[in-house]
């Protein structure tokens, strides 16, 4: 039974895989396009409102280093992802790199994983996106309903359209063709990367030095609640919970992680790359540096703005403007955001439905979900079905717990491509591999701590909430999945 939980797909495989006819998708894009597409999802709800909500609850104008923190383990998971995409170049992320190298039940776990991350990650920047939407219309002087805008009316029911408006009308732009979607991912990413420009070159401007004292602001311990929403790693170490001092850099880096979400995103679009073996690192590195450069500036100037403890939690980017007297640039930060906040969501979505495509494609998921569309060569099933449920999602959801859950669903995926790197090298170090992790196997431990490490800063309700997501796809495979696998049949039929 072991031996089968653990079969691997062959690498010469997964690639011929790919060129099957009616499961194989269009080779169009360039590392170009990559970076794009990485710093289009990577720059959104993150930067900007958990920056306000973090610097005000966690860490001070310490917001800053929490994204340094942040970016150095996400830049040593980045080193791992790149050889992974370079050597294994088709849809699917972390879960086509682990079917090659770790095994089924491994890959059907990360694969189950990240559809939670991506899922739920859609879910939360279109509920982001629908504040600021809501925010502009305010300004205009248009009101929705209580119970439409995603608060709890008098009735208790409260479903936000616009977030739900939002994932549909992506749906369809994904269902007609990437192409067309990266089209438009370049021109809203020039507005999103003008934005965060203006927000750093203005705002230098109006930076008051007080405003940095204490830069650390010093521990304070937190009320007593259940416990169950303090960070694991005070539980377990039966520390008093609390918050800045140096442990609220490391809490608000398990939370700012979430702006850094998206750059693995690139590597679920290896098989649509034209020359993936080149593109991919580039690719992925490049966005990543460009994104931690932009995080850290932002901070450093929004923290010496406005006080850390008198930032808003909605819109802190914009409402420091406010706060210095400029409400145009406010306005134009809210309108960027909401620009910017729309890539993210449709980029997110896309790695989604690749994920599910290539679980299918796998026979770990029903095959149905795995034809391309005649015409747009798009996996049109899987991305209807699921932008259907996350429409429901965002519409019923409330922003920060989700996004701790997806911070511990992508750090765990994290870890399993780490350790896939070091296992790979061992057992096929014959493949070709255009990027090679350095220092192996040194850094990919390294990363591997660095993520447990992150993942032990987020609270205990978070880890029980992925221990029920997790337990129910183990379910899932031994009903389904492992019975239905193409790898399993094959084998099967070489025995008979
Ligand atoms: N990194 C993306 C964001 O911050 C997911 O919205």
């Amino acid at each position: 039974m072991s031996s089968t939980l653990f079969r691997t797909k062959k690498i010469e495989q997964s690639i011929q895989d790919t060129e099957e006819p009616e499961h194989a998708l269009k080779k169009s894009l360039s590392a170009l396009d990559l970076t794009v597409f990485g710093v289009g999802v990577i720059i959104g709800t993150g930067i900007f409102v958990l920056t306000g909500t973090v610097a005000k609850n966690n860490a001070g104008p310490a917001v800053a280093l929490a994204f340094v923190v942040a970016g150095v383990v996400c830049a040593l998971a980045a080193l791992c992802y790149a050889e992974f995409a370079s050597t294994v170049p088709v849809a699917g992320s972390a879960y086509t790199f682990s079917y090659a190298s770790l095994g089924e039940l491994p890959a059907w776990i990360i694969g189950w994983d990240l559809v939670l991350e991506f899922a739920l990650g859609t879910a939360v920047v279109a509920v982001g996106w629908s504040g600021y939407i809501a925010s502009l219309l305010d300004n205009a002087g248009w009101h929705l309903p209580e119970a439409l805008s995603g608060r709890e009316g008098a009735d208790g029911f409260g479903f936000d359209i616009l977030a739900a408006a939002l994932v549909l009308v992506l749906t369809a732009v994904l269902v007609v063709g990437t192409k067309l979607s990266a089209r438009v991912t370049a021109v809203v990413v020039a507005i999103k990367v003008t934005v965060v420009l203006v927000v750093i070159i203005a705002g230098a401007f109006f930076v008051k030095g007080d405003n940095y004292d204490p830069f650390i602001p010093e521990a304070k311990p937190v009320e007593a609640g259940s416990g169950l929403d303090s960070p694991l790693v005070q539980l377990l170490f039966g520390w008093a919970p609390s918050n800045f001092g140096v442990m609220g850099i490391f809490t608000a880096a398990s939370v700012v992680f979430f702006a850094f979400i998206g750059f693995d995103v690139v590597a679920t679009a290896a098989e649509e790359t034209k020359n993936p073996q080149r593109d991919m690192p580039r690719g992925i590195l490049g966005s990543l540096v460009i994104c931690t450069t932009l995080y850290v500036a932002v901070s450093v100037v929004v923290t010496g703005m406005q006080h850390y403890t008198e930032l808003s939690v909605d819109a802190p980017l914009a409402d420091a403007f406010k706060a210095t007297g400029h409400p145009w640039f406010a306005g134009f930060i809210s309108f960027g955001a909401a620009v910017g906040l729309t890539t993210v969501c449709m980029i997110l979505l896309l790695g989604q439905t690749r994920v599910f495509f290539a679980m299918s494609r796998d026979g770990l998921l029903p095959r149905f979900f795995s034809h391309v569309h005649p015409r747009f060569r798009t996996p049109h099933r899987p991305t209807i079905l699921l932008g259907v449920v996350i429409a429901i999602v965002a519409g019923f959801t409330s922003l920060s717990e989700l996004a701790e859950l997806v911070n511990i669903g992508t750090l765990f995926a994290f870890v399993v491509v780490a350790i896939g790197v070091v296992i790979l090298r061992n057992t096929r170090p014959d493949l070709p591999r255009s990027f090679r992790t350095p220092l192996v196997p040194f850094l990919p431990i390294l990363s591997v701590l660095a993520s447990l490490w992150l993942m032990l800063n987020l609270p205990a309700e978070t880890w029980l909430r992925f221990g029920v997501w997790m337990a129910l796809g183990f379910l899932v495979y031994f009903v389904y999945g492992r019975s239905h696998s193409r790898l399993g049949r094959d084998e099967k039929q070489v025995r008979g």
